[in-house]
């Protein structure tokens, strides 16, 4: 990727990870991006680096706009390995003695990372930096979405370096709103989904806390995906409306299943939903992944799970997306079980008791069908649908 000029002097010297499939457990299907940006002022800024297997790439797209050696100090708004992992190469080749701007949480997991001989300067919340013509400033975000988190402010341009909030896992040569439009939503939509939703509550009191500074934001440059130039506020409010888990009438009916009974009574579920009005999506765990189902749970009123029952246990694929989404925290959501079984039938109950500890709202004790699914189980099932439905409609 060549560098980018985002304002006068700002550049995205960042780099593109076209084949990641799989960022820790989430997936990539349109792989990712790196950024890092370089300030050319007095001083010269590089905030944050990129994977350390990118970190030579970054340096050959600063070299496209000035000499790396000549850049006066690092920030690192996030010291996750996917932003820290080439500080060193970075600082190896600028010169190991140069100034490291980092959150006092951020402190800490530098030198846990790379050890205590770097030149840290930790910040408090607030704190300027006079650069030349502008003055940065500094601002803790912490759990959105590590202790140490983040944003960099420049008054002068009004764009907000915001970290890992407001990204997406997008790659592409097209690094604007603009330029990709309403397309980057759903990516913008996932990325909350599977990284920020566990600290809801945090984007809301942080957003409040930016209205409250009257902080214009002209440009917010996150460290992942496009940049928002054209539209800031537009991914700003997706946030709050987000974080504020008010739902759509909308369930999701996530399975798995070993002889399609469990896929038959989800589908007759899913029919009964659709039936009363209520969009409804079957989503078969195995023909899915993790991070696609929470993107549905996102929006989603209800939450209706199937698993079959296996060695007196839930199907594994099933406990996999329930341990990942109890891990989220997802709320405010109607929950609903259901499972076909052979003789001991135990997964309905473990599902329930899952999504009781997500302190969902449930609809009964659930319904479960032993071997296959005759015309009334199934008959059944789509009542079952049905109730869900009116509870959706009554919430
Ligand atoms: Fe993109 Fe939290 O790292």
């Amino acid at each position: 990727m060549k560098p980018v000029e985002i304002s006068k002097g700002i550049y995205n010297v960042g780099v593109i990870d076209w084949n990641i499939r799989d960022f820790h457990g989430y997936s990539t299907e349109r792989g990712s991006t790196y950024n890092a940006y370089l300030i050319i002022d007095e001083k010269v800024v590089l905030i944050d680096t990129v994977k350390k297997e990118f970190a030579d790439q970054l340096l050959a797209n600063i070299a496209e706009i000035v000499d790396p050696g000549k850049i006066d100090l690092v920030i690192s708004n996030h010291t996750e390995m996917d932003h820290s992992g080439g500080l060193r190469r970075v600082l190896h080749y600028i010169g190991g003695s140069k100034p490291v701007y980092c959150s006092k949480m951020g402190h800490k997991n530098l030198v846990q990372h790379f050890g205590q001989d770097l030149n840290y300067q930790p910040v408090e919340n607030g704190q300027a930096l006079d650069i030349g013509s502008r003055t940065l400033s500094f601002l803790e975000t912490r759990m959105l979405h590590w202790p140490d988190s983040m944003f960099t402010y420049s008054q002068t341009d009004r764009i907000l370096f915001s970290s890992d909030a407001f990204g997406q896992h997008y790659a592409g040569h097209e690094m604007f709103d603009d330029v990709v439009g309403d397309a980057i939503m759903p990516h913008a939509k996932k990325y909350f989904a599977n990284i920020l939703l566990l600290y809801a509550p945090k984007v809301l009191k942080l957003v409040e806390q930016i209205t409250e500074m009257g902080l214009e934001i002209k440009v917010i440059c996150p460290d992942h995906g496009i940049i928002w130039r054209k539209d800031p506020g537009k991914i700003i409010n997706a946030y709050v409306e987000w974080s504020r888990q008010e739902g759509a009438n909308k369930a999701v009916v996530v399975y798995d299943t070993m002889w399609k009974s469990t896929q038959l009574m989800a589908e007759a579920i899913a029919d009964g939903l659709a039936e009363t009005g209520i969009a409804a999506k079957p989503i078969h765990i195995r023909s899915s992944d993790r991070s696609e189902i929470m993107t549905e749970v996102l929006d989603a009123k209800a939450v209706v799970v199937g698993s079959p029952t296996l060695n007196n246990g839930l199907f594994p694929t099933v406990s996999d997306v329930l341990t990942y989404m109890k891990g989220l925290r997802p709320k405010n959501k109607i929950g609903a079980a259901f499972g076909s079984y052979g003789w001991s039938g135990e997964a309905v109950k473990l599902i329930n008791a899952e999504l009781e500890a997500m302190k969902f709202d449930m609809i009964d004790g659930g319904l479960k069908v032993q071997y296959v699914p005759a015309k009334e189980d199934l008959s059944a099932c789509r009542d079952y649908g049905r109730r869900i439905a009116q509870a959706i409609i009554g919430k």
